[in-house]
């Protein structure tokens, strides 16, 4: 019994060496490919007046994703989701569940640019690969740009600076803006002022409340006693319809242009209905853009989620293409993070709004359309601006 007892633990004790063996002999050739899934954060808002641009840019992500046989670079995917609530106070907490508990290899988000600066201070401390799928900061791709962080969405100035243009281009005189006060309104607005005002404009007002608040019936007042040639707005999801739907009933859509940037009706013309009609808006994307990739994705989204694509979803899902781009290059070695990066900075992608490529900073190089309310369609009926690509603003890369 005794020595039934010692040849046991005998054994014991040769199994566990062998098991350190093994663990080092498995440090010692590491294999070909990093073993197991890709882990990606999604950390998007799911609840709140974004609720929507999250579930779009999810739903075409994972579409990107399922086009690529469900795999990044020959890696099958593990996903992790937060709602970040659009809440900028949250977003450290949530993007380091993400990084630290998680252990994401990729965060990819988010549509809040006060959440999305919270997010990519928490990525550029931990050297965590970031995708922006939406959020609009221009501090991001700017002053604030890193290796580890690339947008496929757009910079919040851009379609002001386009819109100013085209309401200088038709010789408005005097505009009153109104916004969320926050980076992406401030921005948006900023954009809109330099071009409408080096144009010849002149803004007279510029109007602004707290987000996500959607009471604007005293702006609207306001709007009326001014009587302004036009004006521009930056609203976007659950309380941009609420403000087309607001304008309508005020009587103002009848004696005062309202003109946006495109998210003021992208993703909201079914429950903006009659309202929207005839909307002038900017941005760098049309349901009916005419190229082969667009009529592609436009079919299998709606194949897939029984409901039409919005600018969100072309956005979640150039995200998607990027990583690909990326993970191909590096066949999934998510360490060799140089080359990864090159990959991506290098990228040509096919997206739905056509070629997409990034500047220094890793923001979208895109044409910014000019497009009005058509029934249930944002029609595309010229480029605005051909090719915009941002100033360095100060981004050392
Ligand atoms: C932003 O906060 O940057 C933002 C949010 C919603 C949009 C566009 C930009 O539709």
């Amino acid at each position: 019994m005794k020595t039934a007892l010692n040849s046991l633990r005998r054994v014991g004790v040769i199994a566990a060496a062998a098991a350190a063996a093994g663990v080092l002999l498995y440090a010692g050739t590491a294999p070909a490919q990093q073993p197991g899934k890709i882990k990606i954060g999604l950390m998007l808002p799911y609840t709140g007046t974004f609720a929507a641009l999250g579930t779009s840019i999810t739903n075409a992500f994972k579409l990107a994703i399922d086009e690529n046989g469900g795999k990044l670079g020959g890696r099958e995917i593990e996903y992790f989701t937060v709602d970040d609530e659009s809440d900028p106070a949250k977003a450290p907490d949530n993007a380091n569940k993400l990084i630290k508990r998680d252990q994401v290899d990729v965060l990819v988000g988010t549509v809040h640019s006060g959440v999305a600066l919270a997010m990519s201070k928490v990525a550029r401390d931990n050297n965590t690969l970031l995708v922006i799928p939406n959020a609009g900061a221009d501090e991001i791709t700017g002053p604030l740009c890193a290796a580890n962080v690339f947008r496929t969405s757009f910079s919040n100035s851009q379609m002001g600076i386009a819109m100013g243009r085209v309401m200088a281009e038709q010789k408005k005189k005097t505009a009153v803006t109104l916004t969320w006060k926050y980076a992406a309104g401030d921005e948006s607005v900023g954009g809109f002022k330099e071009t409408f005002e080096a144009g010849g404009g002149k803004v007279i007002k510029e109007l602004s409340l707290p987000f996500p608040q959607v009471e604007f019936q005293s702006y609207l007042t306001e709007i009326a006693a001014l009587k302004p040639d036009v004006v521009y707005v930056f609203f976007a999801g659950g309380g941009a319809v609420k403000f087309v739907k607001d304008y309508a009933a005020a009587g103002l859509n009848k004696t005062i242009p309202l003109v946006g940037a495109g998210f003021l009706t992208d993703g909201t013309l079914e429950a903006q209905g009659d309202t929207a009609q005839g909307l002038l808006t900017t941005l760098h994307y049309g349901d009916g853009l005419d190229n082969p990739k667009n009529k592609a994705f436009r079919a299998a989204y709606a194949k897939a989620f029984k409901t039409e694509p919005d600018v969100y979803a072309v956005q979640g899902y150039d995200a998607a293409q990027l990583l690909i781009v990326g993970m191909n290059a590096v066949k999934g070695d998510t360490t060799k993070r140089a080359e990864l990066v090159k990959a991506m900075e290098g990228a040509k992608l096919d997206s739905p709004r056509g070629p997409l490529a990034l500047n220094k900073g890793h923001n979208p190089i895109h044409n910014i359309y000019l497009r009005k309310v058509e029934g249930k369609e944002n029609k595309v009926i010229g480029v605005a601006v051909k090719d915009l690509t941002d100033p360095p603003r100060g981004c050392k890369l």
